[in-house]
């Protein structure tokens, strides 16, 4: 059988609509239409002159939770939908990603000023805590309609003479940005009128992007006959992927390239479905300066039991539904791919492509090298940078990758004798 990657386009999009995964309107939109409307365009930005665009594919292989799932992904680097797909093959022979823990709640602070007397503050925010989760609620009406709301709040004491109130929000399938927002400004905005004495000063409320609660936690275990190379068993791949991870645990300068290729795919992952990937970085920024933490995944070698087990725990400050999701059509195409899933399946989905492309880029640099399986895909780019023509694409990209070597140098003097040749 013709594997996925093997198909056309137009096979791949006929395919996920024989399978259901896709409606027939969609699939006719991605291969006709992508494009956003000039309205959107000119809603969604100032001073809009065009559109970036960047190729839209899908991750094969991916059982998340007992379900199977394509996850569409955007990105302009070539290898990182290849490597998703090879990674999450070889994590479904051991039965798939599962989710160990999940939370969403977003964060918001009130930040104080002028705190002379923090502990007589304390009491008489105490003393309106049945207030504040009413103003809270009259807020956002709607939100808590939804079943979300404000679900506990606390207040720390900061540096000398400050303080901060931590407003603990559900903000359902969304991110809620504007929801936290929206919130804390009237809480802030009550407790400066009714509550705050002398100099004590509301100075900003605005929502955290720590992610603290807006996490997942999601582990593969990887039997070691789905790590064996031509050269390598199974058993040598799994000691040398631990060995690398663990290397990374202690020295940052590795570390933060382990972490790039978790987030390629991360980022791929939620650009695909209208994330904020800013939101991401930032959280996963602090959430590793938080722990003291290098590396965000750690992998396990288990000779007992013949396998390896990888576990990523990252921040996902991110919605299914609200921010730009319900403007980009795209982003509510790649909703429909993963059949609507809830936020929280979501989060799973977007960090078990991190954990897959993880494992991707650990096993091929303690095996093959990087370079081989990169070259291969980039041989595509070289051919367009060489200045092959459409028509002229495919065949160089082959001939390219029975190259042993390749630079644009050698691209284009293939091309040249190419063209020679037709002549
Ligand atoms: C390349 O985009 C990502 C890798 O460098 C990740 C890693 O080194 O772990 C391959």
């Amino acid at each position: 059988m013709t594997k996925f990657y093997e198909l056309s386009r137009h096979q791949r999009l006929r395919q996920l609509v024989q399978t259901g995964a896709l409606a027939p309107e969609s699939a006719d939109f991605l291969a006709t239409k992508p494009a956003l409307a000039d309205e959107i365009l000119t809603a969604m930005t100032e001073n809009d002159l065009g559109q970036f665009v960047l190729p839209y594919g899908v991750g094969a292989n991916f059982l998340i939770d007992g379900q199977d799932y394509y996850v569409p992904m955007v990105t302009e680097e070539p290898s990182v939908v290849a490597a998703a797909s090879n990674g999450a093959q070889r994590v479904k022979q051991g039965g798939g990603f599962k989710t160990i823990a999940v939370e969403h709640l977003i964060l918001a602070q009130i930040i104080l000023t002028a705190v002379t007397d923090f502990a007589d503050l304390q009491q008489r925010l105490q003393k309106v805590d049945q207030q504040i989760f009413t103003v809270a609620a009259q807020a956002h009406p709607s939100m808590v309609k939804r079943g979300g709301g404000l679900r506990s709040w606390q207040v720390t004491p900061v540096g000398a003479d400050q303080a901060k109130i931590s407003l603990w929000l559900d903000p359902q399938a969304a991110f809620g940005a504007n929801f936290a927002n929206t919130v804390a400004e009237s809480v802030a905005e009550y407790l400066q009128q009714q509550m705050l004495v002398a100099d004590e000063q509301v100075l900003a409320a605005i929502l955290s992007n720590s992610g603290a609660k807006m996490y997942v936690t999601v582990q593969a275990e990887i039997p070691w006959s789905a790590l064996a190379t031509s050269t390598l068993s199974g058993a040598i791949v799994a000691a040398r992927i631990a060995q690398l991870n663990q290397f990374s645990q202690q020295d940052a300068e590795r570390a933060c390239t382990e972490n790039k290729g978790i987030l390629n795919g991360v980022f791929a992952a939620a650009l695909a479905t209208g994330n904020d990937l800013r939101a991401i970085s930032a959280a996963t920024t602090a959430w590793l300066i938080e722990r003291q933490q290098l590396v965000l995944s750690q992998w396990q070698n288990l000779p007992a039991d013949r396998l390896l087990r990888g576990k990523l725990t990252i921040p996902l400050p991110i919605g299914q539904v609200g921010g730009a999701i319900n403007s980009l059509p795209t982003a509510m195409i790649s909703q429909e791919l993963l059949q609507q899933p809830t936020v929280e399946q979501l989060m799973s989905i977007i960090a078990s492509v991190g954990l897959a492309n993880n494992l991707a880029a650990l096993r091929s640099l303690v095996t093959t090298g990087i370079q081989a399986g990169h070259m291969r895909l980039q041989a595509a780019n070289l051919a367009i940078l060489a200045g092959a023509q459409p028509a002229e694409i495919e065949l160089l990209t082959a001939l390219l990758n029975q190259e042993h070597r390749l630079d644009l140098a050698k691209a284009q003097l293939i091309l040249q004798q190419l063209r020679q040749q037709k002549r």
